[in-house]
């Protein structure tokens, strides 16, 4: 396996990409309600990696499907993901004031359009992937099961879901014994959290990238099984950065989880076993897709970006 993959380069490549197709399939800073679209705009282009739908385009790649044409309906992903950071950061939330380097929707545009913006961009999310005049090749099977799973990952079951067992599951106990029973009870309520709020997501991108690309249920199955994996380790490495990074590198305040009392890896069972944990899971992601050829460097270079990753 060749780790000298340059996922720098892809990311940078693949990032360009989404970033041109989302600002074609967008409403301009102009269009009305203006507000509303310079509210999206704002947080959509402050920056961020773009990992979700550029992990689509990979998994398209992975199936051997030529990925461009399908950046219409791979893009919308970040339209997902970003409302769920604007509303992640509300005060009803977890009261952030960075993001992405600049002020909060909320701090800039106020709470009322910090919500409407996230409203919006998930309504747009779906009305983009659904348009039949959007990559008009794509059998309208897999665009239906594409529709399918991002209404489920992001609902009540998925990244809805998570967010309401990461804001009102009690906060965990001081100290987790390592050999305690408490340790495997705890380990389950993190993953319960980090696989919906965050992991479902990425599991979706990498499934919609698959199916979209024409995967087999072989192929869907093994890509499943990559997703979740790197699905976890994601959320985990983002509990480490938050000891570990500084807002510069990460573009948001960090050292808040601990503050907050929240329920993340560090706090629970130290930072060397989150480490070994969430390298298990990447482990396991690799693993997963052990069968692929070479077209699949890519999603094996963001695999390993994902724990290596300072932002
Ligand atoms: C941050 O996601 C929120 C989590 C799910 C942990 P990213 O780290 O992908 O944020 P951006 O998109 O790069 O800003
Ligand atoms: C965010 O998790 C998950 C979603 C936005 C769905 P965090 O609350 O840990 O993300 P950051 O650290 O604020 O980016
Ligand atoms: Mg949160
Ligand atoms: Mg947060
Ligand atoms: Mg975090």
């Amino acid at each position: 396996m060749d780790d000298k993959f340059p996922v720098l380069t892809y990311l940078d490549d693949r990032k360009a990409r989404v970033d041109k197709t989302l600002r074609e399939v967008l409403p301009g800073p102009e269009a009305p309600p203006a507000l509303l679209n310079q509210a999206i705009q704002y947080s959509l282009f402050a920056g961020g990696k773009r990992l979700r739908p550029i992990l689509a385009l990979a998994a398209a790649e992975a199936v051997g499907a030529d990925a461009d044409p399908l950046l219409p309906l791979i893009a919308p992903l970040e339209l997902i993901h970003t409302y769920s950071l604007i509303h992640d950061d509300l005060p009803a939330m977890d009261d952030d004031d960075l993001r992405r380097g600049i002020p909060t929707n909320h701090r800039v545009y106020g709470e009322d359009l910090a919500i409407l913006a996230g409203d919006a961009l998930q309504a747009m999310a779906f009305g983009l992937l659904a348009d039949p005049h959007r990559a008009p090749t794509i059998p309208p099977e897999a665009r239906l099961a594409a529709v399918y799973e991002l209404a489920v990952a992001s609902g009540g079951g998925g990244l809805v879901g998570g967010q309401v067992l990461d804001l009102r599951t009690p906060p965990p106990s001081e100290a987790v014994a390592p050999d305690g029973p408490e340790r495997a009870s705890a380990l389950a309520t993190l993953d319960g959290i980090h696989a919906r709020k965050t992991g479902a997501l990425i599991r979706a991108a990498v499934r919609i990238g698959a199916l979209l690309g024409g995967a087999t249920s072989a192929q869907l199955a093994a890509l499943s099984r990559y997703g979740e994996g790197i699905g976890l380790a994601f959320q985990i490495a983002d509990d480490l950065l938050d000891v570990d990074a500084t807002p510069e590198e990460m573009g948001k305040a960090t050292h808040k989880d601990d503050r907050r009392r929240k329920w993340a890896y560090p706090g629970v069972v130290g930072r060397e076993a989150s480490r070994a944990i969430a390298r298990q899971w990447i482990d396991g992601a690799l693993d997963a897709i052990e069968p692929f050829d070479e077209r699949a460097e890519p999603l094996r270079g963001l695999a390993r970006f994902i724990l290596d990753r300072r932002s």
